[in-house]
């Protein structure tokens, strides 16, 4: 095990109560990157005591096709992002690929601000400048799973972070 639930549990509780004290009176809105984040999401949100909103966002992926470029299509993200406060809340953050292409994606959108609450970040693999508001841990380069991180669909549900061995 790299991570257990217990540390899990009190990062998560620090990160809550600074985004509390950074976000009171910005009404922001959390977007939940789906799968992965499902209950890093969930644990923080719990604790997030000023006026909030959720929503779940996903990538459609058309496997074979546009492979680089842009992100591919979001779906799920109905309201609209103008002036508002945004807090991406992310599994992971590895290359950092998937992370810038959302950030260019989401800048589109005129919100007022931008941030990113990523429950871990590889520096080791990160090959891309991204500003990271919020992280939970940093973590070796290897592969990760549990806390929604997941190997080929299976190990989101673990309540610690474990290193993959083969
Ligand atoms: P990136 O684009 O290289 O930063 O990778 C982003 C995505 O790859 C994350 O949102 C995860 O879904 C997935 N990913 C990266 N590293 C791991 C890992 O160690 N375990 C499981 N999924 C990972
Ligand atoms: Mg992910």
């Amino acid at each position: 095990m790299l991570i257990s639930a217990e540390q899990i549990r009190a990062r998560v509780s620090e990160l809550a109560q600074q985004i509390n004290r950074d976000m009171a009176g910005k009404n922001p809105l959390f977007l939940v990157m789906l799968n992965g984040a499902f209950m890093f999401a969930a644990d923080l949100l719990k604790q997030i005591n000023i006026p909030c909103e959720i929503s779940f966002v996903k990538y459609a992926s058309y496997c074979g096709t546009q492979s680089s470029g842009r992100l591919n299509k979001l779906i799920g993200l109905k309201e609209s992002l103008r002036d508002r406060c945004i807090v991406i809340l992310e599994d992971i953050v590895d290359s950092g690929l998937t992370m810038s292409r959302l950030l260019d994606e989401i800048k589109a959108k005129k919100p007022a601000e931008l941030h990113v609450a990523t429950c871990a970040l590889k520096p080791e693999a990160l090959n891309s400048e991204l500003e990271l508001d919020y992280v939970g841990f940093s973590l070796p380069n290897v592969f990760l799973v549990g806390y929604g991180l997941d190997y080929g669909g299976y190990g989101r549900n673990l309540e610690a972070i474990y290193e993959l061995k083969s």
